[in-house]
């Protein structure tokens, strides 16, 4: 039905982002040959090598798009050495682009490259636990860049300890952290970037370094937050603290219900400094196969209370589902996994924490809603809305570059769109439907001066420009890290994927 504007909105679309989908000049395959007659063939799968690792890497991230994209050769790193030989071979051949994946749960095609060499991280998911050498008592725990949430939770949790990690459980460490990483424990902890202690990383010329508070403090502070742009991360060492039970899940219920649900969720984000154990997640969710819209809460205290007067105003809510019990992290994010394997345009976007705007985004969901219904493999309409106090972005004042500490003067909500569908066609159309919805939204907020201006890395669509969002300030830092620990540039010209610190003015 609203097909006939389809080819030109897509159009459209890639003329603004044509680094991003665009396909590499065929050194990517030189690049792998190299790897293999440096002696590292068995590391390297070619669509053709026996045992089907090339498919099964592919097949293994989030998104639809993603697994179709095809690079020369999956490159499956077993240290911090490999990646570094990998990278001092690469960088010195002419051409050749390379792209880096940790859990591979970005929705589109930043952590994959057509034609040239996926550096898959997998192999290097192991958690170790060790004393910190500053102090006696604290422990760190040392994550592989390859890992996901749930496996470094399950190790931590053997020893009584706990992470700020991420709360879906095959969400990958690495992506989430370098962009700065939301965590049920945030209201204590703040952003997952915050509790790195030290970062292990390979620079262009193949180097391995760390970064942390006393060595490469510069190189420290532009990770936490600034993506891509600086050099390949092997390991996380994280802050750990002692674990808990947590009480909470995930309900839902029939639509009419959401102001009392988006009610409950200002009034949360208000108190929240008070309460910072609790934590609110709107669903707003169009299931399209049963045409069926719910209002859901993911309501979490991570202090274990049933009983927090942070959510009394959803009491008398009468939940069709309802899965909230005591259980661990570990346990709360596999409750919480999501399959993938759809195409899902995603859209972010922050605005003050206001009943106004609140609403707009139920009303502009309502009409996304009305407008899709019946477009035959349409899965799914989500709209996400989460609790952004200020108060998160003053446990790290300066120690990150995400410029909240000046940017994030009231508190806030952040929001996201997703569409959900299978066919490349559908997603167009759900992309360019989110595209408007999300400008209206801006312009609302705006119009009722209830704007904020910090975009997340980690949800806006690649059409948006998250790293400007950090300030000018924090642009000219991260450009000069760049410069100093990337002086040719390598990382952003050759590893393309991801939001580059070159391209914003
Ligand atoms: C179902 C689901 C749930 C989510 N839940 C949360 C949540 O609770 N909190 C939250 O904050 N976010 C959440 N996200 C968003 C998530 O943070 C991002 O999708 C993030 O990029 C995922 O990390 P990854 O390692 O899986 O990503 P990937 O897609 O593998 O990587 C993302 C980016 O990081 C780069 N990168 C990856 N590894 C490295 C490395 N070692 N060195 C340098 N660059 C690297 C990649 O090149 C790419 O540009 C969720 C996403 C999904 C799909
Ligand atoms: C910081 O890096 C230095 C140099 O590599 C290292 O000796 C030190 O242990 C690191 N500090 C932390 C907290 O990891
Ligand atoms: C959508 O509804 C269908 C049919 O009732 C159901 O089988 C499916 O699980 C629902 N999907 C989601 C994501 O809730």
């Amino acid at each position: 039905m609203h097909h006939s504007c389809l080819p030109a909105a897509l159009a459209a679309l890639a003329a603004i982002v044509p680094e991003t989908f665009a396909t590499a000049p065929d050194g990517g395959l030189l690049g792998c040959r190299a790897l293999v007659s440096a002696g590292m063939g068995q590391n390297v799968q070619f669509p053709s090598t026996p045992g089907g690792g090339y498919r099964s890497s592919l097949n293994s991230y989030y998104s639809l798009d993603v697994r179709e994209v095809e690079p020369s050769c999956v490159f499956k790193p077993r240290s911090a050495h490999d990646v570094s030989q990998a990278i001092k071979i690469i960088s010195n051949l002419p051409s050749g682009n390379v792209a880096v994946r940790g859990g591979g749960h970005t929705v589109w095609p930043n952590n994959n490259i057509a034609n040239g060499i996926t550096i898959d991280m997998s192999l290097l998911g192991h958690t170790k636990l060790h004393q910190s050498k500053e102090s006696d008592t604290a422990v760190i725990a040392s994550v592989g860049a390859g890992a996901r949430w749930e496996a470094v939770l399950l190790e931590v949790e053997k020893r009584g300890l706990s992470v700020a990690a991420g709360r879906v459980s095959t969400v990958g460490v690495a992506g989430l952290t370098l962009g700065g990483g939301l965590s049920f424990h945030s209201g204590r902890h703040g952003f997952t970037c915050d509790n790195v202690v030290n970062y292990e990383v390979v620079l262009a010329d193949g180097q391995i370094v760390n970064a942390n508070a006393t060595q490469n403090l510069d190189l420290f502070k532009a990770l936490k937050g600034g993506g891509s742009n600086f050099g390949i991360v092997t390991r996380f060492d994280f802050a750990t603290f002692p674990a808990g039970l947590l009480y909470g899940g995930i309900m839902m219920a029939t639509w009419d219900h959401k102001q009392t649900v988006l009610d409950s969720l200002i009034r949360l984000i208000e108190i929240n400094e008070q309460h910072p154990a609790d934590n609110q997640i709107v669903l707003f969710t169009y299931n399209a196969t049963a045409d069926f819209m719910t209002v859901g809460s993911i309501n979490v205290n991570v202090d274990g209370a049933t009983d927090s007067t942070s959510f009394e105003p959803m009491a008398s809510v009468p939940w069709l589902y309802d899965t909230r019990t005591t259980q661990t992290y570990a346990e709360m994010v596999v409750d919480l996994s999501d399959p993938g394997g759809e195409r899902s345009p995603w859209f972010s976007l922050c605005f003050q924490n206001n009943k106004l705007v609140a609403n707009k985004a139920a009303e502009l969901f309502e009409k996304l809603v009305a407008e899709c219904r019946g477009i035959a493999d349409l899965h799914r309409i989500q709209v996400v809305l989460q609790q952004l106090p200020k108060h998160y972005a003053q446990k790290n004042p300066g120690g990150n570059v995400l410029g909240m500490d000046n940017s994030l003067t009231e508190d806030a909500i952040l929001w996201q769109g997703q569409g959900y569908a299978q066919a490349r066609e559908t997603e167009g159309l759900l992309r360019e439907k989110l595209a408007t919805l999300t400008a209206e939204l801006e312009a609302y907020a705006k119009s009722v001066g209830a704007a904020t201006q910090w975009r997340y890395i980690n949800y806006v669509d690649p059409t948006q420009d998250p790293l400007k969002s950090y300030g000018p300030e924090n642009i000219a830092f991260m450009k000069g890290v760049a410069a100093k620990f990337d002086p040719h540039g390598f990382f952003q010209t050759r590893v393309p994927g991801g939001f580059k610190i070159s391209h914003v003015d």
